[in-house]
């Protein structure tokens, strides 16, 4: 069944954009999964289409009317989850994707900034997510962020290669370093132990590189990796003796 995608904006014209080539692009032709861009402004009563008006209180810019946003939620909800894309909401994980991916779809809604009106956040349950900590000038980067990492989960979409990776993050690990051809490049050799054609040597290398990069890079990660032993079967920081399979 296909996987079903609804984008909330006032911006319609960024959708699919570079959804619509690649992979996903693909996938989309492929009908695995469908994307429709809503246009926010179809919903206004007014004869000016007004979607936003001053805050209450004062302050700068605009807040988004939640009398509009709720007719255009109302227009596609079909017991999709339905989500806020804003940086206060709690940061995107590979977990949540993976579950939204599981799953019959999405509705996201990209609002401007400023904001939107507290109480459609709370008449429709919606759940706020941030793709980091940093500001875009709206939800519709986010949305395609999103979209991208759930598209790649679908049944079909990725090859091998592109699996492996996604179970390597799932361990709590950052990749550790890959090389190609030529083996010397500007004077810089490639590791020994890659050329070596020792399966279990190259794996426990690959191993503890994963985990110097992780524990230098992001500590966060790190102290959840370590917490995490058993299902990890992980190799103590030094190079193991008898590594998991990569
Ligand atoms: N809208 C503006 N900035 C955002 C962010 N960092 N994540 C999600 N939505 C946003």
């Amino acid at each position: 069944m296909t996987w079903r995608a609804s984008v909330l904006t006032l911006f319609p014209a960024m959708f699919p954009g570079p959804l619509g080539t690649s992979l996903a692009g693909r996938a989309l032709e492929r009908a695995v999964w469908s994307l429709e861009a809503r246009d926010i402004r179809a919903h206004a009563t007014d004869r000016h289409r007004t979607v936003d008006d001053t805050p209450f209180g004062g302050g700068a810019g605009m807040v988004m009317r939640p009398d509009v946003l709720d007719a255009a939620i109302a227009a596609c909800d079909d017991g999709r989850p339905v989500v806020y894309l804003t940086p206060r909401g709690r940061p995107l994980t590979q977990e949540r994707v993976r579950e939204f991916a599981a799953g019959p779809g999405v509705v996201l809604l990209c609002g401007r900034y400023e904001g939107i009106d507290e109480r459609v956040i709370e008449a429709r349950g919606l759940e706020e997510i941030s793709i980091g900590d940093f500001v875009l000038s709206g939800g519709e980067p986010a949305a395609l962020v999103l979209l991208d990492a759930c598209v790649r989960l679908l049944p079909g979409v990725m090859g091998a290669a592109e699996s492996a990776d996604e179970e390597s993050f799932a361990a709590g690990l950052l990749e550790y370093p890959h090389y190609t051809r030529p083996a010397e490049w500007h004077g810089k050799a490639v590791p020994d132990v890659l050329l070596s054609g020792h399966h279990g040597a190259v794996a426990a290398w690959r191993r503890a590189e994963a985990e110097r990069i992780t524990r230098e890079r992001r500590p966060d990660l790190w102290a959840r990796y370590l917490s995490d032993k058993p299902r990890n079967n992980r190799s103590g920081g030094v190079v193991a003796s008898t590594p998991a399979a990569p």
